[in-house]
């Protein structure tokens, strides 16, 4: 179980990027963590990654814990080491090196040339377009192609947990499909999974249980059932349309392109 309680995370002492955060993800589930730009999102997932302090963020009160124990005094590679792995935004490929090269660098050091080329298998059957492609460099995949050798590269840690950034982020329709199904399929290989996503049809059909962050504070919580059944969710996530909403182009009723506006609270009775 990965417990984030009453956190509280500023960027240069000045920015409250995270202003009391508390979610749970019980192990074996998949949480979706919806918000609009700005909200938190990726702040809480460097939070729990340790790589907030490269951002120059800090956290300021809170605990973040895996099984009881506290990830807050771990570095980056001690918590991969512990088995929560990161997806980063942007999918950070390295561009220069094989799809071989890359899914390399996400193991562990101390994994063994055996393990390593078990754990590569089970990724090349996961993706067979990677295998095809395991000697060409990374940088000349798609984007659709790049987000797999991504989430690849993080299962070469063998996650107990994963973090997902948006991986969704810049694909067309069919590719988030797909990218839907791998998630539901690490899932069902015991992973716990942590996803951000703005776009909340995928997530909240992937997930078992869901949270939406508004302005660095959880405004909503609950099943993924529940949550794409309230009118605030449905109206500002799902891109469903609203007799009193006003959209970007000042017509009311039509869907918000590419986030939802904030406030999110004045949707919630
Ligand atoms: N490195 C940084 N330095 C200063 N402020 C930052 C930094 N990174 C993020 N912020 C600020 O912290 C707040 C939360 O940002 P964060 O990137 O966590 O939001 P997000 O929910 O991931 O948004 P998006 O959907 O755009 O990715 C925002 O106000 C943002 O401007
Ligand atoms: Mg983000």
């Amino acid at each position: 179980m990965l417990e984030v309680k009453d956190l509280h995370v500023t960027y240069g002492g000045a920015v409250r990027a995270l202003q009391g955060v508390t979610l749970s993800l019980p192990k074996g589930k998949v949480a979706a963590l919806l918000g609009s730009n700005g909200a938190g999102k990726s702040t809480l997932l460097r939070t729990i990654s340790g790589t907030l302090r490269m951002h120059r963020g800090a956290v300021t009160s809170g605990t973040v814990e895996l099984d009881g124990g506290s990830l807050l005094k771990r570095d980056a590679a001690a918590i991969v080491t512990s088995g929560v792995v990161q997806v980063p935004e942007g999918r950070r490929i390295f561009g220069r090196m094989t799809v071989e090269e890359n899914l390399r660098a996400g193991s562990v050091g101390n994994a063994s040339r055996s393990s390593r080329g078990r754990l590569q298998d089970e990724v090349f059957e996961m993706f067979p377009v990677l295998a095809d492609r395991r000697s060409g460099r990374a940088g000349l995949l798609s984007g659709g192609e790049q987000q797999m050798l991504a989430i690849g590269r993080a299962l070469m840690a063998e996650p107990e947990v994963l973090l997902m950034d948006e991986p969704s982020l810049g694909l067309a329709p069919r590719i988030i499909g797909q990218i839907g199904r791998v998630i539901s399929d690490i899932n069902s290989r015991g992973v716990s999974v942590l996803l951000v996503e703005q776009n909340a049809t995928m997530a909240l059909d992937v997930a078992d249980l869901a949270y939406v962050l508004d302005l660095g504070r959880v405004s909503l919580s609950g099943s993924a059932d529940e949550l794409a059944g309230t009118d605030a969710v449905r109206h500002l996530y799902l891109g469903e349309s609203s007799p009193d909403a006003t959209g970007m182009d000042g017509r009311p009723g039509s869907p918000v392109p590419g986030s939802a506006p904030r406030g999110l609270s004045r949707w919630v009775s």
